[in-house]
């Protein structure tokens, strides 16, 4: 979602503003240092994209550019990504990547939207509550669509499998911390981990990572990609 557009909420037909960091609220404070595109990017990128028809809920233009080039600057044979929504940009990377790369993404369905384990956010929920997961990426073939609770999904089989997880479902505290967490689980040594939403209207995004990259060391090159909402993060291989 943009950067800088607040959801609107309303009732009885008003629409107003809401300003999820409250009327005096400063939004959160941006530790994770930032980066230019350009150092993790070798320019010109060239990125093919399944349609211009971006809604409330994908990444930006710029965003989905830095994530397909970046995906495919590492050669991506496997592609996680936490929260599927409309599937934008699993259809995106599968464009992207040819037919002999595999992007495996998830999605809480609508209807188990009650049995999520951790809290999930007010402005979380419409883009939960949507008619199906993935839409633009299903008819894709290198795609697989998952369903489940980040919080509580089994996904042992494609631990340390993943040259790249984007990280961008629930923008709680408390599920970012989870998805992260997961995120690390997935990538395979050496391989890279990109979040969505950091510094925007989510807080949970902001105070999650600023967490991680103060006390852990697991997270010491984490960096925000500058004009964009994305932070980036190269797993070290295990020293030897
Ligand atoms: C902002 S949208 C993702 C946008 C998408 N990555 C894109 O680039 O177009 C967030 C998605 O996360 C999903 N989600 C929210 N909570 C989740 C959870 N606990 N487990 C799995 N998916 C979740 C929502 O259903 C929604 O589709």
């Amino acid at each position: 979602m943009d950067a800088i557009k607040f959801p609107f909420t309303g009732k009885g037909g008003r629409r107003r503003l809401a300003n999820p960091f409250g009327r005096r609220a400063a939004p959160p404070e941006m530790l994770v240092p930032d980066i230019p595109a350009s150092a993790i990017l070798e320019y010109p990128v060239q990125i093919a994209l399944i349609d211009l028809d971006r809604v409330n809920g994908n990444t930006s233009l710029l965003e989905q550019a830095i994530i397909l080039s970046l995906a495919k600057a590492l050669n991506a044979a496997t592609v996680f990504e936490i929260g599927t929504f409309d599937g934008w940009s699993a259809a995106n990377l599968a464009l992207n990547l040819g037919s002999s790369a595999k992007i495996v993404t998830i999605d809480l369905p609508a209807q188990d939207i009650g049995a999520a384990k951790l809290p999930l956010g007010k402005y979380d929920i419409q883009y939960i509550m949507k008619e199906t997961s993935g839409a633009k990426s299903r008819d894709m073939k290198n795609v697989v669509q998952l369903y489940g609770d980040s919080a509580t999904y089994d996904f042992s089989p494609w631990f340390g499998q993943c040259d790249l997880v984007f990280v961008d479902a629930c923008h709680e505290y408390e599920y970012v911390r989870n998805d992260s967490e997961i995120a690390l689980k997935l990538v395979r040594p050496g391989g890279t981990v990109l979040w969505h939403d950091y510094g925007t209207v989510f807080p949970g995004v902001a105070r999650a990572l600023n967490e991680f990259y103060r006390s852990d060391r697991r997270f010491r090159s984490l960096s925000h990609i500058r004009g964009t909402s994305l932070c980036v993060c190269r797993m070290d291989p295990p020293e030897t």
